[in-house]
């Protein structure tokens, strides 16, 4: 082989390695909130005169840009320092955001890190000391500190002496905790603890004003009206129906404004989403530039609840995105959280390429999974139809679409705010570091993903299921034998 040798390759490493340290990083930050590239941002809904209208640009710049402010950590009952409560009483507010402040990158990515962790709605804080009857709480706080990441669990001061708890900061949802009690922002998270008995009495016994108003919360969440009318779904959601639905809660899965109480979406780890061309289980927003991530983030921090979908507006006047106060984030924190996500690393493998995995990647190979999970990122990028869906001929010009289905259940693609018609075929990077699989996050664990017995009538799924009943389609690998599966898994454990 020829060594080439670069007479001006040792200059450009150390103007790499400037750059590295670069004090001029000049961001080119798109406007998040263009009327054109909004509007050409989402694939149409399967129902297509359904598919959503946002606010327009003028709209949404004349909404309050949120600052981000310094939050503190609670600590578990009896743990918090002497006078603590009295002393976050007494601290000014602090906004930590500030664009002026950066240089580098390294900067900005910091930043968006803040962006990240900080939680958008407040409420004001309990009186009591906050407490967690998670066994969770105790086993990561061992300074007493309950883990920040969980919703409720810091304060915030945004007006000096009045603490608040807050709600719905990325890292609520994307971030998990490692079986060695490490934390992976960018992981999937979601805990979904088993319900206690004392929370189902009071479910149960929950006034009818009270179960009335979460009604109508469940519905500004999920409901759909053309798939199904309000009228049914408050007959069909019934307090039984409920406690029903919290029991069968999993790690790792949510009934996401959009999805559907009973086919809720697992959540998904952030880590290389810079390479993915659709975002959500259904292919939903098309990521053509970091400017997608930043519209996908407002988006999804609740606007969609203010779209309207045909002459439905799931949260008109109030909603979870703009509060009683009407906020947004600043394009420049947009920036810096999507740096932020494009920047996160899982952490190291500890699973070897070993004869094993070696053998369980002929199997992959030979198996034609790469037509699909093409390496190196393991996808090849494109929406497989669900079975029924008709796809309309304008889609194949401007999306990358397959032929033919891999046959799992449709209803999310069809019957959700979400629905596309489609699935896009998932990374199967980090693999190992990720529960909850398929798009409803109804197989546990990949044994049971290529187990053939999931695909019958009886089957209870070990994942998220209201009751028995196959975890339909995607029938690959499923007539493998149990050691080219074993030595498949292992490979699959290696991306
Ligand atoms: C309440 C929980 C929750 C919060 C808060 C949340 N997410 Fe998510 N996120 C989800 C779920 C669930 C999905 C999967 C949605 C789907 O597949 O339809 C998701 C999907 C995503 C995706 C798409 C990834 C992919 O591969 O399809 C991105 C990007 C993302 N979230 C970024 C963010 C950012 C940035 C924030 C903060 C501004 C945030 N999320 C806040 C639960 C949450
Ligand atoms: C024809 C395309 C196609 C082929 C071939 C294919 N897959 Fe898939 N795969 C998909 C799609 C689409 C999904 C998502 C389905 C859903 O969520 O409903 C998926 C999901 C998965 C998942 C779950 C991933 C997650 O994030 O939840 C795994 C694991 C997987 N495939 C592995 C394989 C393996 C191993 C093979 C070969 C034996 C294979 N696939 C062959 C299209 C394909």
């Amino acid at each position: 082989m020829r060594r080439i040798v670069c007479a001006i390759c040792p200059a450009l490493l150390a103007l790499a390695a400037l750059g590295a340290s670069d004090t001029t990083f000049h961001p080119v930050i798109p406007k998040v909130w263009d009327d054109r590239a909004v509007e050409t941002m989402e694939v149409p809904l399967a129902q297509r005169d359904r598919s959503p209208r946002y606010m327009t640009s003028a709209e949404y710049y004349a909404l309050k840009v949120r600052p981000i402010y310094r939050s503190y950590p609670a600590y578990a009952k009896g743990r918090e320092p002497a006078g603590y409560m009295a002393s976050l009483k007494e601290k000014e507010p602090e906004i930590i955001f500030d664009p002026t402040k950066l240089h580098t990158k390294e900067d900005w990515i910091q930043a968006g890190k803040l962006v990240f962790e900080s939680e958008t709605q407040f409420r004001p804080a309990p009186s009591e000391q906050l407490s967690a009857d998670d066994p969770l709480t105790q086993q990561v706080a061992s300074d007493g500190k309950l883990p920040f990441f969980l919703p409720g669990f810091r304060y915030y001061v945004r007006k000096k002496g009045v603490l608040e708890v807050g709600l719905n900061a990325c890292a609520n949802c994307h971030a998990r905790i490692m079986p060695d009690g490490s934390f992976f922002e960018g992981g999937q998270g979601i805990r979904n603890p088993p319900l206690s008995e004392a929370r189902l009495r009071a479910l149960r016994e929950s006034t009818p004003e009270d179960f009335r108003k979460l009604t109508d919360r469940l519905w500004m969440t999920v409901g759909a009206p053309w798939v199904m009318s309000k009228e049914e779904f408050e007959k069909a959601f019934t307090r039984e129906e409920y406690v029903r639905w919290l029991v069968a809660r999993r790690p790792s899965e949510l009934a996401r404004q959009g999805t559907s109480y009973t086919h809720p979406v697992r959540v998904p780890s952030l880590v290389g989403v810079a390479d993915i061309r659709y975002l959500d289980a259904t292919g939903l927003v098309r990521n053509r530039s970091i400017g997608d991530i930043m519209r996908y983030a407002v988006i999804n921090e609740g606007l969609d609840t203010l779209a309207h979908y045909g002459d439905f507006q799931p949260a008109p006047g109030a909603t979870i995105f703009s509060g009683d106060e009407g906020t947004r984030y600043s394009d420049e924190q947009l920036y810096a959280l999507a740096l932020y996500i494009q920047s996160l690393k899982p952490p190291p493998n500890p699973n070897k390429f070993d004869e094993h995995a070696q053998h369980g990647e002929q199997i992959f190979t030979n198996e034609g999974c790469p037509v699909c999970h093409t390496p190196p990122l393991y996808t090849n990028n494109k929406l497989n139809p669900v079975r029924g869906f008709k796809v309309p001929d304008d889609l194949r010009k401007t999306d990358d679409i397959m032929n033919s289905s891999v046959g799992t259940d449709p209803t999310l693609a069809l019957k959700t705010r979400r629905g596309t018609g489609f699935y896009k075929v998932p990374s199967l990077r980090g693999l190992w570091y990720r529960n909850a699989f398929g798009h409803g996050g109804q197989a546990a664990t990949l044994e049971e993903w290529f187990d053939p017995a999931r695909l019958e009538d009886g089957y209870v799924p070990k994942g998220f299921h209201l009751g028995p009943g196959p975890i339909e389609g995607h029938e690959k690998g499923l007539d493998l034998t149990p050691g080219e599966k074993q030595d498949l898994i292992a490979f699959l454990k290696t991306l």
